[in-house]
């Protein structure tokens, strides 16, 4: 394909501002699809990604376009997974196009996200095209949106194209505005030796493991055999293909064009995102730039419940991890909760999916400990170490140093919650960088440690707000800390899924908190329960839990059998999901409530 015939291209935007819609909308204006095979959202493949309305993994389409000027135009949608914790994954897909379309909710406005994403097209020297959406709500005010953009972004409106992606109104305004606006690929050349850019990977039941490529120089064919550079393994391309947007096979893809091939990759794993894949012979000279290895930021625990399904637990992450190579796992032995696996995330949504797809795609009942960050810690004899488990905290006299990972916080807010969201911040160690006023909101910078953001930060800031707030991060280095070990005692026993590192001067508070929330929530024994905080020997905080008098078990007289069966067995159900320690079971509603701050 003549490369001056191509555009690729990503859409931009915030949460809900349409950006799924909008795909869908180009995708039937270029007839890839009947309307029966039209399911509602085609780009979000996955259950829960429709349920949250949340991209999470990159996709690309191919749309055949025929222009106005009479040319028939071959156009890349990539689709960005759109929440900050993928942000590297987001970086690679913008890297293999050469402009954006940056999606506005017209009644709504610029929000965080608008910003961090614009941000990285920008980075990436992306041509951007406004489009303001949602015209067809009264609420709509696209010129003020404009002057928006144009204040804060920076950027030129003159071309922005308004459209309803709902109604259908303006599609053809896009898709013109995609072939004179974007810039067609440009420097690669055919004769040269494979150079392409591993974009993204995933398992399919059907094809095997799918690697999304760019194609910078040469021609990949079947039958060739590649090298991936950064790893260095080699395979035999069986076939090369575009989702159009079925997967249809083609005979070759050439320089600019953006496709997919299938080798026998045995999991995503074995792809890393950002690496560049050659010939295995005729290497291409250079690598690509830009590749990162990723990293887990956050740390937590998984246990079933049911210990016999501690196998099942393991073939299902095995599954997961098919297609997710940034999830990670290592087994952990806890005393509290039995065998289970500590794992990593690249952030806190990255964590809620995974727990989600463990418990409902696998039908699996499982215990998540407090997620924890990746502590960076200076033993006094020199040795550097990492911690992603504060069970696994060394002697406090071993350590010399412990260093927390920072994020610098983006949000916008309406101003009417500016002062309880500063409160919130200023709770939780932060420290304001800059506030200003952007088109009636607030726009608020401040600098956080991670550790404070990883319970509930979002839930919190989404009441606060009533949802009107936007939030966005970025991990900005490690910081040192006087952090501590707290150990929540059960019993006069610690209970290691409970343990946490905590600012020393926010341990009391937080210790008190932990116990007086487990006393509500852990059931009444026949004797005194002791439930303590404390740091190294010694107790920050203390309550007891009282015992039972009587026994209180409702009695059940007379009644029909099956109904006092069905309640022996959600009695059985209720018992299975304790966990017994040191005499005292505590559910395993305890764990998640305890761990929830307010
Ligand atoms: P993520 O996948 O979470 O990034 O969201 P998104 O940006 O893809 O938003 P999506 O396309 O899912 O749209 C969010 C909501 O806005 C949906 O309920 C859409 O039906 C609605 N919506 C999208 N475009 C329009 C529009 O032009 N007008 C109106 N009234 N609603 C729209």
């Amino acid at each position: 394909i003549d490369q001056s015939l191509i555009r690729n291209f990503s859409i931009v935007a915030h949460i809900d501002h349409g950006k799924s819609t909008l795909a869908d909308r180009l995708i039937q204006k270029c007839g890839g699809l009947t309307d029966r095979e039209m399911k509602e959202q085609v780009l979000d493949s996955m259950d829960i990604e429709r349920e949250r309305g949340i991209t999470i993994k990159a996709q690309t389409v191919r749309l055949n376009y025929i222009a106005q000027d009479g040319q028939e135009y071959v156009l890349n949608l990539m689709d960005t997974p759109g929440h900050v914790d993928f942000s590297y994954e987001v970086s690679r897909c913008l890297a293999a196009c050469e402009g954006s379309l940056l999606v506005v909710d017209a009644s709504q406005g610029v929000e965080a996200q608008t910003l961090a994403n614009v941000y990285q097209a920008i980075d990436q020297d992306h041509e951007i095209l406004p489009v303001l959406n949602k015209i067809d709500l009264p609420a709509a005010e696209p010129e003020r949106i404009k002057a928006q953009i144009e204040d804060i972004i920076g950027l030129d409106t003159e071309n922005a194209v308004e459209i309803s992606a709902k109604t259908g109104l303006g599609i053809e305004d896009v898709l013109e505005g995609i072939v004179k606006y974007l810039p067609a690929p440009t420097g690669g050349n055919a004769e040269k030796p494979l150079k392409a850019a591993l974009v993204d990977a995933y398992y399919d039941p059907y094809l095997g493991v799918v690697v999304i490529v760019r194609i910078h120089d040469g021609v990949l064919k079947k039958k060739q055999k590649v090298r991936m550079m950064r790893t260095g393994a080699t395979y035999e391309v069986d076939n090369v293909g575009v989702f159009a947007p079925k997967a249809t096979y083609v005979d070759e893809l050439g320089p600019g064009e953006v496709g997919f091939l299938i080798a026998s990759i045995k999991e995503v794993a074995d792809c890393a995102i950002g690496d560049t894949i050659t010939w295995e012979k005729n290497q291409t000279d250079k690598a690509l730039p830009g590749y990162k290895e990723v990293q887990p930021v956050v740390f937590c625990g998984l246990f079933p419940v049911d210990a016999a399904d501690f196998d099942d637990l393991r073939a299902a992450m095995g599954k997961l991890r098919l297609n997710d190579a940034s999830f990670t796992w290592e087994m952990e032995t806890s005393a509290a909760l039995g065998m289970g696996f500590r794992c990593g995330f690249l952030g806190l949504l990255h964590l809620e999916i995974i727990q989600e797809r463990l418990s409902r795609e696998f039908d699996l009942d499982l215990i998540a400990t407090a997620p924890s960050v990746v502590y960076q810690m200076t033993m006094t004899d020199g040795e550097e170490i990492e911690l992603h488990n504060p069970a696994d905290m060394p002697e406090v006299t071993r350590v010399k140093e412990i260093r927390e990972p920072w994020i610098s916080a983006t949000i916008y807010t309406p101003d009417e919650y500016l002062g309880s969201i500063l409160k919130l911040c200023q709770d939780r160690r932060g420290i304001q960088t800059e506030l200003t006023y952007v088109g009636g909101r607030a726009m608020i910078k401040y600098e956080l440690p991670l550790n404070e953001i990883v319970f509930d930060f979002y839930d919190r800031l989404k009441s606060i707000s009533r949802g009107y707030a936007s939030f966005d991060y970025e991990i900005t280095g490690h910081r040192a800390e006087n952090l501590v070990k707290m150990n929540i005692l059960v019993n006069d026993e610690p209970v290691d899924a409970l343990a946490m590192l905590v600012h020393r001067d926010r341990a009391e508070g937080r210790g008190r908190q932990m116990c007086e929330r487990l006393k509500d929530l852990i059931p009444r024994q026949m004797f005194k329960i002791p439930i303590q905080a404390a740091i190294g020997g010694k107790v920050i905080a203390r309550e007891t839990l009282s015992a039972l008098r009587k026994d209180v078990t409702a009695k059940c007289y007379g009644g029909d059998a099956s109904r006092k069966k069905k309640l022996l067995e959600k009695q059985k159900a209720g018992k299975q999901r304790m966990r017994q320690f040191g005499k005292v079971e505590i559910p395993q509603e305890a764990f998640v409530a305890a761990l929830k701050m307010d």
